[in-house]
């Protein structure tokens, strides 16, 4: 079959070579892709929004199964658009998806159905908003409602940075449309957790745990990022806890989404904080995590086809996952300046040795080929990931193999696993 992943991200990239692997796949094509995925697929030069363009040349090319990586395209309705002309695409409609792209809509839906989560309130008025934080307190968490790559929250540890975020989001517009609204709610504390299921509508298919580092520098400080690594497993997320992430979490979601109407096909991203109180929510994505996946596709050893098909036929109660019983572990290597201003075009040396160390794979996520030299073209440049019969080995293999690449800038955190290796356990 003839398989269409859309993105150009690391995530995209593992996509793309976790589905070149099948033995039912012929052909795969990525959207816009970038110069890792142009090695295993052929990059198709349309954007990953281009939603029209993107089924008239799926249609064209007798594409079988379409897979959406980030969450822009699934939030502007790519599924319904595919389906609508017959097409097959693997993830949630756009009424689903509106559970990852309004926040304000996710809140509402957890409070409605009991589904643990910090306590919120929703404002569109700075000055009342600005009474609620005096009123409250730091510490805070203040979030846009909308879209904003991950860095539309301020976890606001005095009032003057909470009172910062109200004007920022409410008055200056930073993140545009998307701040429209303003979610603030109550800090939790604990380990945060990501837990990623498959779901068809109505069963659920829970993905081993993995762990983001969000935070540009090492000790989980510096600005949000897009995220700087991820590692699977998650010793923190003990069987007895997965349970009831499953039970407390991601059933009655997916159960809660098909009594509203909007049944949840794809993967559904749960961001989990685990506090003194259990497992809550801190956000739920319609897609899989970028860099989780590059962390979590390497242990996958079931055929994503299967899941797709599974997915298709609301069978997935009758899939089992198959899971490699190594370790994963992924280093971002970003743009020097990221998340804020940086340079690209930068040539990139290394790749070849660092994808020759043991156990390593090397995702691509911002570059692009130039003649012979392949270049940085994104502030997320590479994912390194390494698997080991345990985490201290994935990280070691990790690092030797993100040592060998570089270029001009290169920004890395040294810590990645850092609680994992803190609890000891691994
Ligand atoms: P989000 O994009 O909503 O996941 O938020 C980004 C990051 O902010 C999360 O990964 C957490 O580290 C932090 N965060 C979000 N909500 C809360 C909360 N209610 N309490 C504490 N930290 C939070
Ligand atoms: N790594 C966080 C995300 O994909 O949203």
């Amino acid at each position: 079959m003839k398989v269409l992943v859309v993105g150009a991200g690391g995530r995209e990239h593992a996509l793309v070579w976790k589905l070149a692997a099948s033995p039912r796949v012929d052909k795969v094509y990525c959207a816009p892709g970038n110069a890792g995925t142009a090695e295993l697929a052929e990059n198709v030069p349309i954007g990953a929004t281009e939603i029209n363009a993107l089924a008239d040349w799926a249609a064209a090319h007798d594409i079988d199964l379409t897979v959406v990586g980030p969450e822009a395209p699934l939030t502007a309705g790519l599924v319904d658009a595919f389906s609508a002309r017959g097409l097959v695409a693997y993830g949630p409609t756009q009424k689903a998806a509106a559970i990852e792209g309004s926040k304000a809509f996710s809140k509402k839906l957890m409070e409605k159905y009991g589904i643990p989560t910090a306590r919120y309130r929703v404002f569109t008025d700075a000055e009342e908003a600005r009474r609620y934080v005096k009123e409250k307190g730091a510490p805070l968490v203040l979030k846009a409602d909308g879209l904003a790559a991950g860095k539309g929250v301020t976890v606001a540890l005095t009032e003057e940075e909470a009172l910062g975020a109200v004007h920022a989001i409410l008055e200056e517009r930073a993140f545009g449309a998307a701040g429209e609204r303003l979610i603030i709610e109550e800090y939790l504390e604990g380990e945060e957790v990501t837990v990623l299921a498959f779901a068809d509508g109505e069963h659920v298919l829970m993905l081993e745990p993995s762990q983001d580092h969000k935070r540009a520098l090492d000790g989980d400080r510096g600005p949000n990022t897009g995220g700087m690594g991820a590692y699977s497993p998650v010793p923190a997320l003990t069987p007895e806890l997965a349970r009831r992430v499953e039970a407390e979490i991601l059933r009655p979601t997916v159960a809660a989404l098909a009594e509203e109407g909007r049944p949840y096909r794809g993967v559904l991203y749960a961001g989990l904080m685990l506090t003194a109180d259990g497992p809550k929510v801190l956000e739920f994505n319609a897609r899989f995590g970028d860099p989780e996946a590059e962390a979590l596709l390497p242990r996958l050893m079931t055929d994503l086809v299967e899941v797709a098909e599974a997915t298709a036929a609301g069978r997935l109660d009758r899939l089992s996952l198959a899971w490699r019983p190594e370790a994963a572990l992924t280093v971002v290597l970003a743009s020097g300046g990221y998340p804020g201003h940086y340079e690209t075009g930068i040539p990139i040396q290394g790749l070849k040795e660092a994808a020759a160390q043991p156990e390593s794979l090397v995702f691509h996520a911002g570059t692009r080929r130039e003649g012979n030299q392949v270049v940085t073209a994104g502030g997320r440049v590479l994912a390194v990931t390494a698997l080991g019969p345990d985490l201290r080995t994935a990280r070691e293999r990790a690092y030797r193999a993100a040592d060998l690449i570089s270029f001009r800038g290169r920004h890395l955190r040294r810590d990645i696993g850092w609680r994992a290796f803190k609890l000891g356990s691994c």
